[in-house]
């Protein structure tokens, strides 16, 4: 299934860093290749899809048209593909540098874009460019900057921060792509730090492909109460415990059903939980004293390594205070945790943008106990038919499923027509629709989930567009409904707690 393949990718500036700059050319008979682009790219065997991404500010200067950069990018995509070399896409920016465009800088849309649409890995992934902004732009989205001295690039390079790689042409570049592995950079890197941090028994939050979370050793109270503090999060709700490999769960629950081996095989790594008994050996405060444990083995790859290097289980809720919505980037974190932890690792936007989905092994069949990234449908075609009704109960097995959950701080409303339109006004609100908003209302601020009706975007985009809204201080958010299937039943979940009603 696509969460478990997302795929690394190298976002390639144009001018300079694989043809000459020789400023606005216009005919393919201008284009020179640097004598190493080609031979260097047909290394990589198509192990990264491969995108370029550049700024042709010559036609916000009025100096160049569309046609001729388009025809120069048609031009160097069919020499490459001659090669054996595939350009997944290309992107230009055709705005001037100064004037600061969301294409590039400060957040990347175009990468942003490219990691939805052809379902990367981000934090596997490089840019390299002969700007400073290009190494800047990768860091921005979690992924790795090489800078190049070719091109501008010697005219710049007192610009670049300390820390960021230099190749003096592509195929030094490519030889640092395929080294990235190494184990010693490993141990040195950021993640080795984290994981050290882990260890001592400190807190990280850590990016998950789901939401942001905020992780300890799983097996030290001392450190997992340190997460309740932090989080002001009641003791009686349980955290999900992280693991890199199925193996590991051995030392976490008592016995595996059939089923549930099922779902391993089929979504592990990826965005579903299970509960199932525990082992003695799991402290108390992760379970909540339950009996039962919650498990999964996410996908991201930082936080596959920092399990790996932290060398144990890593307990872990979303890295928010109690009660408000789950982080989908490091930035929401910084804002609602901020010194609080001892390190956030930015592995740039969460991808899949909900939570996990919770299934529970405690009954005959499998009981859902929080739709979220796995559908419902995926999983019964898998295992059959599983209970979706929750259980009554004073003490809830999920705290996760309180009617006021998720929620921001404007109340948001979902149940609502155009003729309730009348009685708000005078009140400044936003909308949060899930396609093209319905042009004939006017509203202070709007944010549309997924412009193509996408499940997967709206999911991806909607925490953050609700936290914008909320920060625009409008006095009510206007929530229009989604289908209640595939993942748009975890959306409607999340939309329902939001705004107070419950299910
Ligand atoms: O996608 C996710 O699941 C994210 C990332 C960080 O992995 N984590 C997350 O954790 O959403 P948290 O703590 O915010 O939500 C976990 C939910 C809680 O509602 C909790 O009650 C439920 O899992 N849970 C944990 N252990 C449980 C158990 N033994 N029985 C039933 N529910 C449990
Ligand atoms: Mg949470």
């Amino acid at each position: 299934m696509a969460f478990t393949s997302r795929r690394p990718a190298i976002f390639l500036d144009r001018d300079g860093t694989l043809i000459e700059d020789r400023g606005y050319i216009r005919l393919p008979s201008e284009v020179v290749f640097y004598k190493d682009t080609i031979t260097s790219l047909q290394r990589l065997n198509g192990r990264y899809l491969l995108f370029i991404v550049t700024n042709q500010s010559g036609i916000g200067l009025g100096i160049l048209k569309h046609e001729d950069v388009e025809r120069i990018n048609n031009h160097i995509v069919k020499i490459f593909a001659q090669e054996g070399v595939t350009i997944s896409a290309v992107y230009y920016c055709p705005h001037m540098r100064d004037q600061g465009c969301e294409c590039i800088k400060p957040t990347p849309y175009f990468i942003l874009k490219a990691a939805q649409e052809f379902h990367l890995d981000l934090s596997r992934s490089f840019a390299i460019g002969d700007h400073p902004h290009d190494v800047e732009m990768a860091k921005n989205v979690g992924a790795q900057g090489i800078y190049l001295v070719t091109g501008h690039g010697q005219q710049h390079l007192h610009e670049l921060p300390s820390g960021v790689s230099v190749a003096g042409n592509m195929e030094e570049a490519i030889d640092m792509v395929l080294n990235r592995d190494s184990p010693s950079q490993k141990k040195t890197g950021i993640i080795g730090q984290a994981a050290e941090i882990i260890k001592r028994g400190g807190i990280v939050a850590f990016p998950t492909e789901t939401v942001y979370g905020l992780g300890a050793n799983a097996f030290n109270p001392l450190a997992v109460a340190r997460i309740f503090e932090v989080k002001k999060r009641p003791y009686f709700d349980p955290l999900i415990i992280h693991i890199a490999r199925p193996a590991d769960l051995e030392k976490i629950v008592l016995n595996i059903p059939s089923k549930a081996k099922k779902l391993i095989d089929r979504f592990w790594p990826g965005p579903l939980t299970l509960v199932l008994p525990k082992r003695q050996e799991v402290p108390d405060i992760v379970t909540a004293g339950l009996p039962t444990v919650a498990v999964r083995i996410p996908s991201h790859s930082i936080a596959l390594e920092l399990i790996e290097l932290a060398g144990c289980p890593i307990a872990a809720p979303s890295a928010n205070l109690f009660g408000y919505l789950s982080p989908t980037t490091a930035q929401h974190v910084r804002e609602q945790l901020g010194d609080e932890v001892d390190l956030i690792l930015d592995g740039g936007p969460c991808e899949v943008g909900v939570e996990s989905t919770i299934l529970s092994f405690l009954e005959k069949r499998p009981r859902l106990l929080r739709p979220g990234g796995v559908s419902l449908e995926e999983v019964e075609s898998i295992i059959g038919k599983v209970e979706i009704d929750p259980v009554k109960e004073e003490r809830p097995s999920a705290p996760g499923m309180l009617a006021r959950h998720y929620a921001p701080r404007t109340p948001i409303v979902l149940e609502w027509s155009d003729k309730d339109l009348r009685s708000y006004e005078g009140k400044k609100i936003g909308l949060l629709a899930f396609q093209e908003p319905v042009h004939c209302l006017k509203f202070d601020h709007a944010e549309v989930l997924s412009k193509k009706g996408d499940f997967r975007e709206a999911a991806a985009n909607l925490f953050a567009a609700i936290r914008r809204l909320d920060a625009m201080k409008v006095d009510l958010i206007l929530a229009e409904p989604v289908p209640e299937v595939g993942l748009g039943r975890a959306i409607m979940d999340r939309l329902r707690r939001a705004s107070h009603k419950g299910r």
